[in-house]
């Protein structure tokens, strides 16, 4: 975050420090903030949450100023300590403070050089050496400098720089990561996402890539990195502040599963026209391409990538194209067949996870036509591929990704529907059913989430359990998988997601009695008589000792003699069944997590956006 305002006050010290709790659902081990003050800079900085530096300031005030840099941190070169939190400090005098996102890939090299020129270091950091360049680059024009010192610099960067000698300028520059400018009154702001500075103004500009930004309280100035002037791109920001906040609820994450229903149907809203037919005009990529598609790769990590193994199935039933899902940081490396009839499709909520962005911009040099499927306006992923089909989930907060991937799969059958449409026909599904019945899930959804005390109380009851396992079949497969991941990443319980078909082949070693089993049970109707195969399943795991937690439709009685618990969730179409069946599993992880004390937004370790490979 960056601020500057007209006058001396210590309203730029709370502009920053509100602006950075903004910005703590990015997720962050370490917390700072540099003011320029009586031609000196004054820096607070402290490990952990932004508590601890907000008692640090306490304990030790800081001056008034008009201009100031703050920064969370999460640790990539060098551990998660006080000094090498951000703000870092450049020259021999300390009159620089610069803050940074993203990684100095040849920072080795500088480091080298500037040591062998006796610059001392005060941290392990990459962000370091870029505070020596510019001090040493600067001279009375803090933009000059920084266009001098990212002309040296590899690798991905957003830099937010003050100086001592000018106050009331805050210079930035971004390669390949976020930074935004919030436009005000006599005051401006930088942030890497518009939620730094929502309570101020709603007026932002969006810088491009390779450009440097300067502003004082009263202009903004954009030029590229070659110096030529550039503009950067106006918007208006139309969710408010209270769109962040928690709506009553204990957690983020609690609001979010809650907005479920909402997220569904305003990711499938103005997407067909009066006669019922799907229009995805906005996605920037002929239908004549789109038809040429032969081949189908989707990339995308953690429950993202779980979204795109759901749609495999639907897009392969519905297209006949075959469909292949990479972990987006496996992509790369496995020599990836790619021409120009090869769609390639990223999922990402945050629009900026670095394999991700990797993934795409490697299938983008394969010559494959690129496609977002991205909850973030205004991000890198969608901006750096050919194509873009917005998810409409509204922000989503908490860690843990829940109506992020509720309107991922949305958005994918939505492409799925479209790509059968174009191609004539949808070869195994009325494409028109399905998009009626899609269109209905919101209920459905909304009709989960009433009935899910039962829920809370086994989660509450199982809080001293060591381990779970999940298992599902055909798109059951990928929710028993995000069941096991969310148990993970909110209770730190050892969870693993199963094909139910592979039990047999190994891990049904793991079932002794009172393990508890999770099981996505297919909907009778499900072809292939894959509903008996999967009740197979669960009377064998029980025979064994298992406790089984059966997630069954509504009617289905034939679980109930080999179900310890039932939970039931409504009808619907076998391809449609994970948007309902994996509300229930969310609610459990948030719970149980809950019931053992633990931070349910911002689980340990986690970072909600990884920008680094
Ligand atoms: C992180 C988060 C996960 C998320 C993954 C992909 O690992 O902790 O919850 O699923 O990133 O994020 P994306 O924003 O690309 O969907």
């Amino acid at each position: 975050v960056g601020y500057v305002g007209p006058t001396v006050s210590s309203r730029a010290q709370g502009v920053v420090m509100e602006g950075l709790a903004r910005l703590e659902y990015r997720g962050y081990d370490s917390a700072g903030i540099a003011l320029v003050a009586d031609d000196a800079i004054a820096i607070r900085k402290r490990a952990g949450k932004l508590a601890n530096l907000l008692a640090d300031i306490d304990a030790h005030p800081l001056p008034a100023s008009r201009t100031a840099i703050g920064h969370t941190r999460w640790a990539t070169h060098g551990g998660p300590t006080d000094t090498n939190a951000h703000p870092h400090l450049g020259g021999p005098d300390g009159k620089l403070a610069l803050i940074h996102n993203g990684i100095i890939e040849n920072f080795h090299a500088l480091r080298t050089e500037l040591s062998a020129d006796g610059v001392a270091f005060a941290s392990e950091t990459d962000t370091e050496v870029v505070a020596h360049l510019l001090a040493r680059a600067y001279d009375g024009d803090l933009t000059a400098a920084m266009r001098t010192v990212v002309a040296r610099l590899e690798g991905a960067f957003t830099l937010l720089a003050v100086h001592a000698d000018q106050p009331g300028v805050v210079v930035g520059a971004r390669r390949n990561s976020p930074l935004v400018v919030g436009l005000g009154d006599g005051e401006n702001f930088l942030g890497s996402d518009v939620a730094a500075f929502i309570g101020y103004t709603r007026e932002a500009l969006e810088l491009e890539q390779d450009q440097i930004v300067t502003i004082t309280p009263d202009r903004v100035d954009v030029i590229g990195f070659d110096g030529d002037p550039a503009q950067g791109k106006a918007f208006h920001v139309d969710w408010d502040a209270a769109a962040a906040e928690k709506g009553g609820f204990d957690w983020f994450m609690e609001k979010e599963i809650n907005e479920q229903p909402q997220a569904v149907a305003d990711t499938l809203l103005g997407r067909t026209d009066e006669t019922g037919a799907l229009v995805l005009d906005e996605l920037r990529i002929s239908e004549e391409q789109l038809r040429s598609v032969d081949r189908i790769t989707f990339v995308a990590c953690g429950t993202s990538a779980y979204a795109a193994m759901i749609a495999k199935y639907a897009l392969e039933r519905w297209t006949r194209i075959p469909v292949e899902v990479s972990l987006a940081h496996e992509f790369r490396y496995c020599d990836p067949i790619a021409n120009d009839h090869t769609l390639v499709v990223s999922i990402s909520q945050s629009g900026e996870t670095m394999d991700t962005l990797m993934a795409v911009k490697h299938a983008h040099d394969l010559g494959a036509l690129t496609l977002s499927i991205c909850n973030t306006h205004g991000s890198t992923i969608p901006r750096e591929s050919d194509g873009v089909l917005y998810t409409h989930a509204g922000p989503e907060i908490g860690v843990a990704s829940t109506k992020g991937f509720l309107s991922q799969i949305t958005a994918c059958y939505l492409l799925g529907l479209y790509l059968a449409q174009l191609r004539g026909e949808a070869y195994a599904d009325d494409t028109r059913v399905v998009l009626t019945e899609l269109q209905e899930t919101p209920d459905r959804i909304a009709e989960v989430l009433d009935r899910l005390e039962r829920v809370r109380e086994i989660a509450r009851f199982m809080a001293d359990t060591r381990s779970v396992l999940f298992l599902g079949r055909h798109v059951g497969f990928p929710v028993a998988l995000e069941g096991a991941l969310k148990l993970k990443e909110l209770a730190y319980i050892h969870a693993e997601g199963f094909a139910a078909g592979e039990l047999k082949h190994g891990p049904i070693a793991l079932i002794e009695p009172g393990q508890p089993v999770f099981i996505v049970v297919p909907g009778p109707d499900t072809p292939h008589g894959l509903h008996g195969k999967v009740v197979s399943n669960i009377q064998e795991i029980r025979a064994r000792g298992a406790r089984t937690i059966v997630l069954a439709q509504d009617g289905d009685t034939a679980v109930e003699p080999f179900a310890d618990e039932v939970i039931r969730v409504p009808r619907t179409s076998p391809m449609l069944q994970p948007l309902v069946t994996a509300v229930p599993l969310q609610v459990f992880a948030m719970e149980l997590a809950n019931a053992k004390g633990l931070d349910v937004d911002q689980p340990r370790n986690l970072a909600k956006s990884v920008t680094v490979e």
